[in-house]
């Protein structure tokens, strides 16, 4: 390789300056063009007012035992006088739990979901979840006895089976596409509102959840910022209202921005911002809603190099990025009168020669310099360019930001909540909203003047890593420096919620978090004064 060796013989400043980074990067990268994941696969759902022929797999919900005589009332009575015994003799509460029952009419197996009374969209698609995923191994159909509820609750059922039945095996490619590909029939006395529902808006969020996920789990040999850049310019392709802009090495160093930039010096892979933007019909056009992802394609922690346990699960350091392009995809393709901006800041911390180190210097977009105190704060770095871009170029209604920020929130919240932060309390009251709404849960978290104090640096603007305890809340005041104060912004911390072990609800992997949320808020967006918040 002629230009590594020029590069260690010669005056290294002056040659990576000449250089473009895009450029050595070419020399030395060899992308991984025979690994291809399995393409995610979902029964097709349709809708009927009245029962199918029994084949395959009956799912009944009920929220209590009253329901059997009305929403089962197309079984016979022999048919339902077994459930109704079944039911009885195993004291089911109707609340969560479900009942597998056999050898009942014509059906391979009945099963009873508990609804309980809770009929909150957000309710009853975490009840599709999990029939969607209970049922991932029945070969056959599936019907879904739903006459009686209202459309809305049929389509998040609808929804929230298709969100169940992903699966994060991509690399066994046999068990993902021998998946449970026989069709699901809804029954229902609002089948045309129902499938519109599901149409516009649930198959949207299926598919833009599935994008997330099969991002996130993607391991860093395959997934880097210039293929995080591809696979969403392919999940894009033919929707409407949609421009998408990827700004490389030298467009970046154009603009300034010194801190992504710095954040991905010790990787072969070179950083890229992406710019997607989804302008829809009736749209308001008092600025976009912006929403920012931390890209980190894989976080070693670079020259303060982490410790080998776990390291492997800084793989899914750019979920924050996947969320928020995610969102807009679901949006995009369900056409919603929103304008909305999903910027990925994608880079790859990892350590070579030349990579960032403590105590250098970098300077963000917006002029801030800012101290590295360890390169293993490097989200908030990448973020700081995104948000600066945001604020300065794209006249923004609101800035949120989302990221796999820090293993503090995680020591606070656990994986019941992500952080949120934000000096606009409209602006975080709308996320709260929609934290409920969506089932994606946050819990609001403070931001205290004394991070400020925490974060100065005695030789530049700012540093990345606090002096004081609160490490959630330093990162977030960190980024929060490169938004104008009145500009309403807010940061969520996704660390604690972006991953984990499979259960009911989920595989192993990515959980997709953000997804929901973010496309619920911008949904409801109402806009927030621009004055000075706390
Ligand atoms: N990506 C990590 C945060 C993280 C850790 C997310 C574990 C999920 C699980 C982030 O870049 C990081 O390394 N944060 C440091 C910040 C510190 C150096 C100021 C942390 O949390 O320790
Ligand atoms: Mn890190
Ligand atoms: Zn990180």
């Amino acid at each position: 390789m002629p230009i590594r060796q020029f590069l260690i013989a010669g005056s290294v400043a002056a040659l990576t300056i000449a250089m473009p980074l895009a450029v050595q990067a070419q020399e030395v990268v060899k992308p991984s063009l025979t690994l291809k994941a399995a393409k995610a696969q979902f029964r097709r759902v349709s809708f009927a007012s009245s029962l199918p022929a029994p084949s395959g797999t009956l799912v009944l919900p009920l929220a209590g035992e009253a329901d059997l005589a009305s929403r089962a009332a197309s079984l016979n009575e022999a048919e339902r006088a077994a459930i109704a015994r079944a039911l009885a003799a195993a004291e089911f509460d109707y609340k969560s739990g479900t009942l597998s029952l056999r050898g009942i009419g014509g059906w391979d197996r009945i099963q009873v979901v508990g609804t309980g009374t809770d009929m909150s969209a957000a309710a009853i698609q975490k009840l599709g979840v999990a029939a969607g995923r209970a049922l991932m191994k029945d070969k056959g159909s599936l019907t879904v006895l739903a006459n009686g509820l209202p459309a809305e609750a049929v389509a998040e059922l609808a929804t929230g089976m298709g969100i169940g039945e992903y699966r994060s095996d991509l690399y066994q490619a046999k068990a993902r596409e021998a998946g449970p590909m026989a069709g699901t029939t809804i029954v229902t006395d609002a089948t045309d509102p129902a499938r519109a529902a599901y149409a516009g808006r649930g198959r949207p969020l299926i598919e833009a959840m599935a994008f997330a996920r099969d991002l996130s789990n993607e391991p860093a040999n395959v997934i880097y910022p210039e293929s995080f850049v591809e696979r969403t310019r392919a999940a894009f392709a033919g929707v409407a209202g949609v421009t998408i802009e990827a700004l490389d090495v030298p467009a970046m160093e154009k603009l300034g921005m010194g801190s992504i930039l710095g954040s991905g010096r010790g990787s072969a892979r070179p950083p890229r911002m992406l710019i997607v933007r989804y302008t829809g019909r009736g749209a308001p056009s008092n600025g976009p809603v912006v929403l920012a992802g931390k890209g980190i394609t894989f976080d070693s922690g670079g020259i303060s190099l982490k410790n080998g346990s776990g390291m492997g699960d800084m793989k899914f350091d750019m979920s924050g990025a996947a969320s928020v392009v995610g969102a807009a995809l679901a949006l995009a393709k369900s056409r919603a009168p929103v304008d909305v901006v999903a910027i990925a800041a994608l880079s790859e911390n990892m350590p070579d020669g030349n990579a960032a180190r403590p105590a250098d210097v970098l300077q963000a977009m917006n002029g801030k310099t800012i101290e590295i105190i360890s390169t293993d704060a490097e989200g908030r770095l990448v973020l700081a360019d995104a948000v600066a871009y945001a604020d300065t170029k794209l006249n923004p209604a609101a800035i949120v930001d989302m990221a796999t920020l820090t293993g503090a929130i995680m020591t606070a919240l656990g994986d019941d909540y992500a952080g949120l932060f934000s000096r606009h309390d409209p602006l975080a009251d709308q996320l709260l909203k929609a934290g409920d709404a969506s089932g994606d849960a946050v819990w609001r978290m403070p931001l205290h003047p004394s991070y400020a104090e925490d974060t100065k640096s005695t030789i530049a603007d700012i540093k990345n890593s606090g002096a004081g305890g609160a490490g959630a809340g330093a990162g977030a005041h960190f980024i929060g420096a490169f938004v104008k104060p009145e500009t309403p912004w807010a940061h969520i911390d996704i660390a604690g919620m972006a991953w984990g072990g499979a259960n009911d609800l989920k595989p192993a992997g990515s959980t997709g978090y953000g997804v929901r949320l973010l496309e619920r808020f911008v949904r409801d967006f109402q806009p927030v004064p621009k004055v000075a918040g706390e």
